[in-house]
């Protein structure tokens, strides 16, 4: 090989020992033990696009609550499985004020982050019927839901959505639901990795077919609001992120602190259940908790095997984020559009040096700006690819561990690039492109 921005040698042998041929196959956490090692035994420093990081502050009115909470002694106390009063009562009016969907506190239960609340979802929801033990999911996702899925024994199926889109995704729905076991779907909206959004349309079929084939959808709202083409931040104004909620009254709603409010690091979010399924009996349910009640089941036996409960201090952050949002004091989707800004300089320096956008239209409207982008290169699958890149010092993860169809290509977060880091994101991508001529 040519040389390479980062020495070729060392990268091998970084690969070599990590052991997984090519370094593309790998999950999201192990590329970043890889990339990891490679920087600091190199000491350059890599456009790091294959985590979903923020790289934004706190939300500072969050960071505020946690301190005052934690000086009043709360870390001493286990909190509420349930919740406490202030987060539930904030959550509820969070999802009025920017979905239009009524939801009791009650409704409203903290997770340690969205991922336990999809664990905790699997656990219930494919246990309240003996005879389905199943997720659909709607593809390319989140890798590690399918993890869970596995560590709990659950079986899952999947299907590209950006194969059907639109009128086109109720035969496909109808066929893989027929044809499986499934109780429950699970999608993220906006989509990571592809960005794509779903529209009304589409989840009035998701919904309708969630009430005929009694399934229950888990909506991954991890991005809430990040659709920068529509303005969504206003508390009680049109438009509100769009959601199943208005079609189907069989789903659990996951809001993530993670990236609206670059919250990660303390790992909380949201379980909503609907009213209806919160008070829904399955007989089945009894064989693994002391309820057939749904939302029972859910947090005394499932949250509570779990983890008892979200940490006590994160909870004040988040009721207080969601006051400062719902009172309009604080608009969180004006620091989070810097992901939509970035997104578009780092699509053109890639079609600049030969790449392609993968999923590049969202129905008939080219994809949105935000926190994920999909490219692909000519002649190179998506996991060489990803390793190739590695020695230009340039990170991201491949779609084909995302349950794309199209696993040619490769995931690019913008999160952690910063913008000083353009001209070198830049000048790696020349040097590649100038390695890798195009036929
Ligand atoms: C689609 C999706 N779901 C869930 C999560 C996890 O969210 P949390 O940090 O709240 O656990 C992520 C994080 O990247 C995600 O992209």
């Amino acid at each position: 090989m040519d040389s390479t921005p980062i020495n070729s040698e060392l990268v091998n042998e970084v690969i070599d020992a990590f052991g997984i041929h090519p370094a593309g196959k790998s999950t999201i956490r192990e590329l970043v033990k890889i990339v990891n090692d490679i920087e600091s035994i190199s000491g350059e420093e890599f456009i790091r696009m294959e985590m979903g990081v923020p790289g934004l502050d706190p939300t500072f009115v969050g960071v505020e609550a946690e301190m005052i909470a934690l000086r009043k002694g709360v870390a001493s106390k286990y909190p509420n499985i349930e919740g406490i009063k202030p987060l539930k009562e904030s959550a509820a009016e969070f999802i009025k004020m920017f979905m239009d969907v009524d939801v009791e506190p009650v409704h409203c239960v903290p997770t340690v982050g969205s991922m336990m609340g999809g664990m905790a979802s699997f656990m219930v929801v494919n246990r309240s019927d003996q005879h389905r033990t199943g997720t659909l999911f709607l593809d390319p996702g989140f890798p590690v839901q399918k993890q869970q899925c596995l560590v709990l024994g659950h079986t899952f199926g999947s299907f590209d959505l950006y194969d059907y889109r639109g009128g086109k995704l109720k035969a496909k729905m109808t066929e893989e639901i027929e044809n499986g076991q499934y109780s429950s779907i699970l999608y993220s909206n906006p989509n990571n990795p592809s960005w794509i959004c779903l529209n009304e349309e589409e989840l009035q079929i998701i919904g309708e077919l969630s009430m005929k084939y009694d399934i229950t959808v888990i909506e991954d709202l991890a991005y809430f609001g990040m659709d920068f083409r529509k303005d969504l931040s206003q508390p009680g104004v049109p438009p509100y992120q769009p959601t199943v909620a208005k079609y189907t009254d069989n789903y659990i709603l996951l809001v993530s602190s993670s990236k609206a409010f670059s919250y990660a690091g303390q790992r909380i979010g949201m379980m909503i259940i609907s009213p209806n399924l919160f008070e829904r009996r399955y007989p089945d349910l009894k064989r693994y908790y002391s309820s057939d009640k749904f939302g029972h089941a859910m947090i005394f036996g499932a949250l509570y095997a779990l983890s008892a409960g979200a940490s006590h201090t994160a909870q004040y952050a988040l009721a207080a984020i969601f006051e400062a949002v719902n009172s309009g004091s604080y608009n969180y989707i004006e620091e989070v559009r810097e992901y939509g800004r970035k997104a578009v300089i780092m699509k053109a320096l890639f079609k600049k040096y030969g790449f392609q956008i993968v999923y590049d239209m969202d129905l008939d409207e080219p994809i949105a700006d935000g926190f994920y982008f999909t490219v692909s290169y000519p002649g190179l699958g998506g996991p060489q690819l990803v390793e190739i890149l590695l020695y230009y010092g340039i990170s991201a993860i491949s779609l084909e561990i995302t349950g794309s169809s199209r696993i040619e290509g490769l995931r690019a977060c913008v999160s952690q690039v910063r913008r000083d880091q353009f001209p070198v994101l830049e000048e790696r991508l020349r040097c590649f492109h100038e390695h890798h001529p195009i036929p």
